[in-house]
């Protein structure tokens, strides 16, 4: 054990996905209803470190950044707890070898303040128990937030992509109940909240008894006071209903983007993964959904070398970039994940062969990313306002298309203002506000 008294302050670090965010400020707030107080990860007295599991080297950075923790320089070695999905894949084995105090899988943190308790009595403090949702019930209230936040409201998937961790790690899919979801919707507007983004593995496969499917529950919330952007994220290509896709075409709160992550354009690859939608499946959903929203802003997720990807195979990803014209994505080297089935698989692509695949994937996707933006400059449209930028005077906020957008303006966090597009860089745009200015 390392720190075995009872810590005052801590420190959250969060790795991974926006769900880790959302899970570490959940946890931030429980640690301070406790009465513990924030501080840095150089002095807290205890360190969380909230882990990914998705891809490699997952493992080896938690190892370091556990031993960057007992050494650190300007205070002793804090109490570790180690949370999220290395702790539910891995928890008892880095207890066992890096000696920390606490192990708490992503479904059971509600329980934190009682395992450092017994961690700060001595003894090793382990949970990673999957009860379905029973976590949100014993965590308090929101407080205070950004004007843009998350509010997880679906866990785990049923999946079961062959490269893929999150049904072990994660679970199974399990939907929060509906008036839970408003209530904690309520409480974020009340604590600042513009813009509230839903978080799930499967958001899409959101439902409960009364069938109001995740279109039901978004509109709902499109009423509340106050609330005046609402976004989902990640989707499955198979979860998306028609009540959805209608909900893009007449909420007006509900943002013009979509993530939907396709991983791959070739049917033999995406059958390999499991993905149980082919390459046209997924491209006549998106005319669907561009038919009822033209100007939507789409994104996805991109696997490079998946065991046995031949070059021809490849080249179907990058031309169903080319037809889809993303506007924004994340794509990633394909990492055997240990106990997933494609682990087992045949045909591992050379690390050259993969490193080639991904820039060139990436060049594609920025090259459609600046077309994107460049088509918004002399538009005008709304910016929800952020954060203040680094020039005086400046603002940074988001376009509906989840861009980013500087400009100087009076306007405050959290305030919806008119602005006109002036510049596209690859990455960002500049605007102008265009209250004053001639039409
Ligand atoms: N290797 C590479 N990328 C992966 N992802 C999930 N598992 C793996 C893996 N084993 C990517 C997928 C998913 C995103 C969150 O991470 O693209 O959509
Ligand atoms: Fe992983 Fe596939 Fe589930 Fe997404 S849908 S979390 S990639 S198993």
């Amino acid at each position: 054990m390392n720190a075995p008294k009872t810590p005052k302050t801590f420190h959250v670090k969060s790795f991974g996905c926006q769900m880790n965010v959302y899970d570490g400020e959940r946890m931030a707030e429980l640690l301070g209803a406790q009465g513990m107080v924030a501080a840095g990860a150089e002095d807290a007295e205890l360190v969380v470190l909230n882990t990914c599991h998705i891809r490699e080297r997952a493992t080896e950075k938690v190892y370091s950044e556990i031993g960057r923790l007992k050494h650190r320089d300007a205070a002793p070695a804090p109490m570790i707890a180690v949370a999220g999905c290395v702790a539910q894949a891995e928890g008892a084995e880095i207890a066992r070898r890096a000696k920390i105090d606490v192990v708490v899988g992503p479904q059971a943190y509600h329980n934190l303040p009682e395992l450092v308790s017994q961690a700060a009595a001595g003894s090793l403090a382990l949970d990673t128990d999957m009860p379905a949702i029973a976590k949100f019930g014993s965590l308090p209230a929101r407080r205070k937030v950004g004007a843009s936040a998350f509010l997880t409201v679906q866990e785990g998937c049923d999946k079961f992509c062959t490269y893929c961790v999150v049904p072990y790690t994660r679970g199974a899919e399990v939907s929060r109940p509906f008036q839970a979801i408003v209530d904690e919707a309520k409480a974020l507007v009340d604590a600042g909240a513009c813009e509230i983004t839903l978080l799930g593995q499967n958001v899409n496969a959101w439902d409960d008894e009364a069938g109001h499917g995740l279109h039901g529950l978004i509109r709902t919330l499109d009423r509340i006071d106050g609330l005046k952007r609402i976004r989902y994220t990640t989707s499955h290509p198979n979860d998306m209903s028609q009540g959805l896709i209608d909900a893009h075409g007449d909420v007006e709160s509900l943002m013009p983007y979509l993530h939907l992550p396709v991983q791959a354009g070739n049917d033999r690859i995406l059958k390999a993964m499991n993905r149980s939608h082919s390459r046209d499946s997924y491209l006549r959903l998106l005319d669907r959904v561009r038919a009822v929203r033209p100007d939507i802003a789409l994104s996805g997720d991109f696997i490079v070398g998946f065991p046995g990807e031949t070059d021809a195979e490849f080249e179907d990803t990058l031309s169903l970039i080319d037809e889809v014209r993303y506007a924004a994505a994340f794509s990633f080297k394909y990492s055997p994940r240990p106990g997933t089935p494609a682990a087992d698989m045949d045909g591992a692509v050379p690390a050259a062969v993969m490193d080639e695949r991904l820039q060139r994937l990436q060049a594609a996707v920025l090259r459609h990313q600046a077309a994107f933006n460049q088509a918004t400059v002399g538009k005008t449209c709304q910016i929800l306002i952020e954060r203040s930028g680094r020039q005086p005077g400046q603002m940074l906020g988001k376009s509906p298309w989840l861009q980013s957008v500087h400009l100087v303006t009076d306007a405050r966090i959290g305030d919806l203002i008119e602005v006109r597009i002036e510049a596209g860089l690859p990455n960002s745009l500049a605007g102008i506000e265009t209250v004053g200015l001639a039409a």
